[in-house]
C-alpha cells in the first residue's frame, strides 16, 4: 500500500517509464518481472480491460494479486472497465497502489477518487482522446496521477496522435505541480520527446520496451530522451 512519501518518491525520481504489462509475455510472467526489476524500472502498469468498455479483454485483480509478492515496484492499475467502483476494492485488496479510472466510465468520479485517497492509495483519472479537457476539469484537485491517453484505449501497439502534446500542455497548466501527469500510448524513442517537452512526467511503455532485445537499454535510453526535453521545459 502507498505511503505518504511515495507520491513525492515517484516524482523526485521523474521522468517515471512505466512498462505497460499488456505486451509482456505472460508465459514467463515472473521472468518478466525479474527482467524489469534487474532494468530499474519503479512501477508496473497494469492494464485492466473487460470487453465492454474498450473492445479488448486483457486480466484482472487476480492475477495483480499474485505477482504483488514478487516484487517491490508500484504498481499501477489503469481500469479500462465499465462500473469502475463495482470492482475498485478488488484493485485495493490486490496491493494496487494507484489505481486510475477513466472519465468516460465514471462521469461523476469525486466520490471515488475520495475513496482511493482514503484507502491510501493514489488517485488516477484518465481521458481518452476525443474527451473535451472541461470533464476532468472539476476533479483535478482530486487526483494524485492524471492520464492523457494518446492513443484510444483498447490495444497496444498503436501509433502515437499528433495532437497529444498540446493536450498535454493545456492539463499541465490546469493541475498542481505536485500531481504525476501520465502519458499512455504509442510512446517511443520518436514521441516521447515531445510529450516531456509538452509536460508529462510519467510515460507508460508496452511496445518499445517489450519488442526490444533489452529492457534495460529500452528503459535508460527513454528516461535520457525524456529528461532531455524536460531540461528545455521553461
Ligand atoms: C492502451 C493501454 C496502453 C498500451 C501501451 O489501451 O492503456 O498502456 O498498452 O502500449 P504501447 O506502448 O504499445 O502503445
Ligand atoms: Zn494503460
Amino acid at each position: 500500500m502507498i505511503d505518504s512519501n511515495t507520491k513525492h518518491k515517484l516524482l523526485s525520481d521523474a521522468p517515471v517509464i512505466a512498462p505497460s504489462m499488456l505486451k509482456c509475455d505472460f508465459g514467463n510472467l515472473h521472468r518478466e518481472v525479474e527482467l524489469l526489476d534487474a532494468a530499474q524500472a519503479p512501477v508496473l502498469h497494469w492494464d485492466v480491460m473487460d470487453g465492454h468498455f474498450v473492445p479488448n479483454l486483457s486480466y484482472g485483480a487476480m492475477l495483480i494479486e499474485r505477482v504483488r509478492p514478487l516484487t517491490k515496484s508500484f504498481f499501477d492499475a489503469h481500469l479500462m472497465i465499465s462500473n469502475p467502483e463495482k470492482y475498485v476494492d478488488d484493485y485495493i485488496k490486490a496491493g494496487c497502489d494507484s489505481i486510475t479510472v477513466h472519465i468516460e466510465a465514471l462521469p461523476e468520479p469525486q466520490g471515488l477518487l475520495d475513496r482511493l485517497q482514503e484507502a491510501g492509495v493514489l488517485p488516477g483519472l484518465a481521458i481518452s482522446p476525443q474527451t473535451p479537457l472541461e470533464r476532468i476539469e472539476p476533479y483535478l484537485d482530486a487526483c494524485g496521477l492524471v492520464l492523457v491517453m494518446s492513443v484510444e484505449p483498447g490495444f497496444g501497439g498503436q501509433s502515437f496522435i499528433e495532437t497529444s502534446p498540446e493536450r498535454i500542455r493545456q492539463l499541465k497548466s490546469m493541475i498542481s505541480p505536485e500531481t504525476i501527469l501520465s502519458v499512455d500510448g504509442g510512446i517511443d524513442p520518436d514521441t516521447i520527446g515531445a510529450a516531456a517537452q509538452a509536460g508529462a512526467n510519467y510515460f507508460v511503455v508496452g511496445s518499445a520496451i517489450f519488442n526490444e532485445p533489452d529492457y534495460a537499454t529500452a528503459v535508460s535510453d527513454l528516461a535520457q530522451i525524456a529528461r532531455s526535453r524536460t531540461a528545455s521545459l521553461t
